[in-house]
């Protein structure tokens, strides 16, 4: 990944075809690709390497004892992934496990941590048993990752102040839900363009359907590069 390009394009197609002949399109104008369960499920563990694993981002949120996380971090770093991520509700020693193991077999792989997901509301953390707003949970999570020794968290762009404020300047911030002024929103709620984004101060933009379901990917994806500037 080259972090003067910060576009992520999030892979979420369900073959290796699609998915590589993607890849192979954007790859000289975007900073990396960012693969989920769909993808993963589908096309295992070696569509990383056939992209390129130094330019991945695995998004698969590990959430689990943390000797199982341990066993998982290991193997993600062991593929030579560029990022991956962790539930930090799954708590700080299994957040110091993922990051112990991924150390131990990769330096260069980064560890970030899903906070609470974009799609829950106070509501729902009241049926989970949280009693906070999700902003104040969102910082006090990214707070938590940060004191385990995870590299940053994924946020929102309406969350990257509050948590550069919490965690600091060196923390990864690596933000979804980014559409383009002239964008369709699709499901996503609290969005941003991607300059705006990158002036809240974030490292990485996820980027997803404004790009891979453009009629034409490649200029859509040069459009967000000229609009960055
Ligand atoms: O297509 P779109 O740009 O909405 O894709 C955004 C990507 O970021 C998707 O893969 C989605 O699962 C992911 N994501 C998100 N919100 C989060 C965490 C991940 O949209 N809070």
């Amino acid at each position: 990944m080259k972090n003067d390009n910060p576009v992520l394009v999030a892979l979420d197609v369900p073959s290796r075809e699609e998915a590589l002949r993607l890849a192979n399109t954007l790859r000289p104008h975007v900073g990396g690709f960012k693969v989920g369960l769909e993808l993963f499920c589908s096309a295992g563990p070696a569509i990383a390497e056939e992209i390129g694993a130094g330019d991945v981002f695995l998004d698969l949120k590990f959430h689990d004892i943390p000797n199982t996380v341990r066993g998982a971090s290991a193997a993600a770093a062991r593929l030579g992934v560029k990022i991956f991520n962790v539930h930090c509700l799954g708590g700080s020693d299994m957040m110091r496990a993922a990051v112990e193991a991924a150390r131990e077999q990769n330096p260069s792989t980064q560890v970030i941590g899903v906070t609470i997901l974009t799609s829950h509301d106070a509501a729902q953390l009241r049926e989970l048993g949280l009693h906070e707003e999700p902003a104040a949970a969102v910082r006090r999570l990214a707070r938590m990752a940060r004191e385990a020794g995870l590299d940053g968290v994924v946020c929102s762009p309406q969350e990257i102040a509050a948590v550069r404020e919490e965690c600091g300047p060196d923390f990864l911030l690596v933000t979804p839900g980014i559409r383009p002024a002239n964008a369709t929103t699709n499901d996503q709620k609290r969005i941003l363009t991607p300059q705006k984004t990158l002036t809240a101060g974030a490292d990485w933009l996820v980027i997803g359907r404004p790009i891979t379901a453009a009629p034409n990917p490649l200029q859509a994806a040069r459009d967000v590069l000229q609009n960055l500037g």
